[in-house]
């Protein structure tokens, strides 16, 4: 291995050590104190790995180590931020991994055609503000959904506040568009947050795209009345309707096969009463698939089964999309070089898509990209109890590592 494992390890401690959360796991909210020290580490480990620091106009901490003579960054990163009570390895593996293994190119003087850079992007969870992806988005040149100026966390810190606090102008976000040919590739070592690799002890995964979101919400209006004075047959019970969909749904993710998925999240009843027939059910629907034509299949197939179960239980029916998401395919001649790693390395290994999104989604927009996994025990993230063997983290970077060189050669 060229890795230095031990140093590896020693970094990632440390910044965890840090932010640990007295509620358990760790808590480095975007933009917060827990975050800011964490950058601060980042920033110092750049240095010691002999790297250029810089700040761009999102926050983005980038560290670059300048050799070759083609232009064009091979650049690897991730975030720090974490959820609230989150897990050690969310975001900070890819972000110190990436560090690593420029560190380890330097220290080898490996020749290099490309220079390198190491990326910790500023907001990817959204955990705090719910936008998320900030700093990726940022440097892609793709503006949040929302005005700037709209977000605004639960105790009622405004984005634009946070950012101000943290040097960063809110108006020049967008200043940290990287011009074209910036980059020549991207990847993102992150843990899998499934429990795929697990389930088929494979040490790595090795993402081929990552699935397209598409949210639903909808409701059902009936009429809210007496539970004990209307008979069954003159009712209009929303929640009737609104619980076929939820079983048709199921049905359905199950019939359109393993990468499709769809789920409800939100179920909300009105009245709410024991005595009330619920006359008005608000529901959401989080549909993803990494093929774009089979999510529309879904999800013609959910609102049909939408109407059907409010034409059966004598209600009406709403409903609108609030996100809608193309999926996004990794580069194929990425994941060969990926794949050739692998093998070279005798690493077991599998193809798989990813779930969530991440960093990588708006740095495709960017230049060609990749992204491996490493397993999350028991599939767990988000979560204190989100965990990673070593071996399997150590694995994760070395091939980080000779991916980068193979791209920079
Ligand atoms: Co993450």
């Amino acid at each position: 291995m060229f890795i230095n494992k031990e140093r590896l390890r020693r970094r990632i401690d440390a910044i965890n050590e840090a932010s640990r959360d007295p509620q358990g796991g760790y808590t480095r909210l975007a933009f917060s104190e827990q975050d800011r020290e964490a950058r601060r580490m980042v920033e110092e480990l750049m240095r010691e790995a002999g790297l250029e620091v810089e700040h761009d106009a999102a926050g983005n901490i980038i560290g670059s180590y300048k050799c070759g003579d083609l232009a064009g960054y091979v650049a690897a990163g991730s975030h720090i931020d974490t959820v609230r009570n989150g897990g050690p390895f969310d975001g900070l593996l890819g972000s110190i991994a990436a560090i690593e293994a420029l560190q380890c190119a330097r220290e080898q003087r490996v020749p290099l055609k490309h220079p390198l850079r190491a990326i910790v992007f500023a907001d990817e969870e959204g955990a705090r503000f719910g936008s998320g992806l900030i700093g990726s988005k940022s440097i892609a040149g793709i503006p949040l959904p929302q005005p700037l100026d709209s977000y605004v966390d639960r105790d009622g810190v405004h984005l634009v506040d946070a950012l101000k606090n943290f040097g960063i102008a809110p108006e020049k976000v967008l200043n940290a568009a990287a011009p074209k040919d910036t980059y020549s590739a991207f990847l993102e070592l992150h843990i899998e947050q499934s429990a795929v690799l697990e389930q088929r002890q494979k040490q790595i995964g090795i993402v081929s795209g990552i699935k397209g979101v598409y949210w639903i919400r909808g409701s059902f209006t009936g009429e809210a009345n007496h539970a004990g004075g209307t008979p069954m047959n003159m009712r209009h019970d929303a929640l009737a309707a609104a619980s076929k969909l939820v079983t048709e749904i199921y049905r359905i993710g199950c019939e359109l096969g393993n990468e499709f998925v769809a789920t409800v999240g939100v179920l909300k009843i009105t009245p709410g009463g024991i005595n009330t027939i619920p006359g008005h059910v608000e529901y959401t629907v989080d549909v993803r698939d990494l093929d774009m034509a089979r999510r529309s299949e879904g999800i013609r197939q959910i609102l049909k089964a939408a109407e059907e179960a409010a034409a059966f239980y004598h209600v009406s029916h709403e409903h609108s999309c609030i996100k809608d998401e193309a999926s996004c395919n990794m580069d194929s001649s990425v994941m060969k070089i990926l794949e050739e790693v692998c093998r070279d390395n005798k690493t077991n290994y599998m193809i798989l898509p990813s779930g969530p999104f991440h960093d990588t989604l708006p740095m495709a927009s960017l230049c060609k990209t990749g992204m491996i996994f490493v397993p999350s025990i028991g599939g767990i993230s988000h979560s204190p109890r989100e965990n990673t063997n070593w071996d399997d983290i150590y694995q994760g970077t070395e091939i980080l590592y000779r991916a980068l060189i193979r791209l920079a050669q």
